[in-house]
């Protein structure tokens, strides 16, 4: 059998660099890269005849690239022979369409599983899914692991005085309860409501559970347009929250979310490296801070070689 191999996709090198060097798992050697039309080509380097072969790549965008790239790194092992095909996907795009809420629409999450399976992938593992069921759309063994402990064992270093843990959304709960029991602080949960006619826009209704702490920390899985945060701070603010700091495993920051989370009353913004972070042209990250989920991943993968 030939050893083990992490073959890289485009989404985020440095993260696949640094769970080889603390796993000891060597890089394979993979050419990404497009055709003049925009078509995705990608030619796998390495002898992986009968080997365990891992594939990083998070669905972060350019999303539906990133998607494709990962399927076909997939098909080219497996046309190459490989023993088993594990794909590591730190951060699963289109995880918040993972139900209907109006007839018509996709179930997205599903058709992305589908899609990425049908290239021939063995095993998934993957981190803090928008929602638990999305690990059943798959249909090989997966893997699931959660950033939760490392953003806590990150947020005890604050010292925090009498914190309590916001989930800013009712689908939140679950993640903010477990993460409140980390912190042995309280919980919050904010009452939001996402227009179903606007793409990307939410308002706020109401706060209920234990609100009285001087610290208040949000807790969400994903920061996209940071709308959500944005909205879930102003609620905290009528409630004199002295500090707020935020945690989200996926810091995808779209549009202009640097921006506007720099300009909030936020003090800082814990995310992890499951999507790569490019510096925003216009203002400095400076409330952002990443904590890294390599150790956790290269510990999953020492125990599949
Ligand atoms: C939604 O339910 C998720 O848990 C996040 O709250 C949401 O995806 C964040 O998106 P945005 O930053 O665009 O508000």
């Amino acid at each position: 059998m030939n050893s083990p191999r992490i073959f890289a996709g485009s989404s985020n090198p440095q993260l696949a660099q640094l769970v080889s060097q603390r796993a000891k798992i060597s890089l394979g050697k993979v050419e990404l890269g497009k055709f003049a039309d925009g078509e995705i080509d990608v030619w796998v380097k390495d002898d992986v005849n009968n080997s365990n072969v891992f594939i990083f790549q998070s669905n972060s965008s350019p999303v539906n690239d990133n998607i494709i790239e990962l399927s076909l790194i997939a098909d080219a092992l497996r046309r190459s022979g490989a023993h088993k095909i594990t794909a590591v996907i730190p951060y699963f795009g289109y995880s918040r369409k993972e139900k209907q809420n109006r007839s018509g629409e996709p179930i997205s999450a599903k058709v992305i599983a589908d899609l990425i399976i049908a290239s021939g992938i063995n095993k998934v593992v993957c981190l803090d899914l928008h929602a638990d069921a999305i690990v059943g759309f798959f249909d090989v063994p997966v893997i699931y692991l959660s950033a939760l402990n490392v953003l806590a064992e990150r947020l005890k270093m604050e010292k925090l005085i009498n914190p309590v843990v916001v989930a800013p959304d009712v689908g939140g709960v679950k993640r903010a309860r477990n993460f409140a029991t980390l912190l042995n602080a309280p919980l919050a949960v904010i009452e939001k409501h996402r227009q179903t006619h606007v793409r990307d826009e939410m308002e706020v209704l109401s706060i209920t559970g234990e609100m009285s702490g001087d610290t208040a920390i949000i807790i969400d899985d994903i920061i996209s347009t940071g709308g959500t945060i944005i909205e879930s701070v102003k609620s905290l603010e009528k409630r004199k929250v002295k500090r707020i700091i935020v945690c989200a495993t996926h810091g995808v920051f779209a549009n202009y979310a640097v921006e506007n989370l720099q300009d909030s009353k936020i003090e800082k913004i814990f995310v992890t490296d499951s999507v790569a972070q490019q510096p925003s042209p216009t203002k400095k990250a400076s409330k952002i801070e990443t904590v890294s989920i390599a150790g956790l991943i290269a510990d999953c993968l020492k125990e599949e070689i």
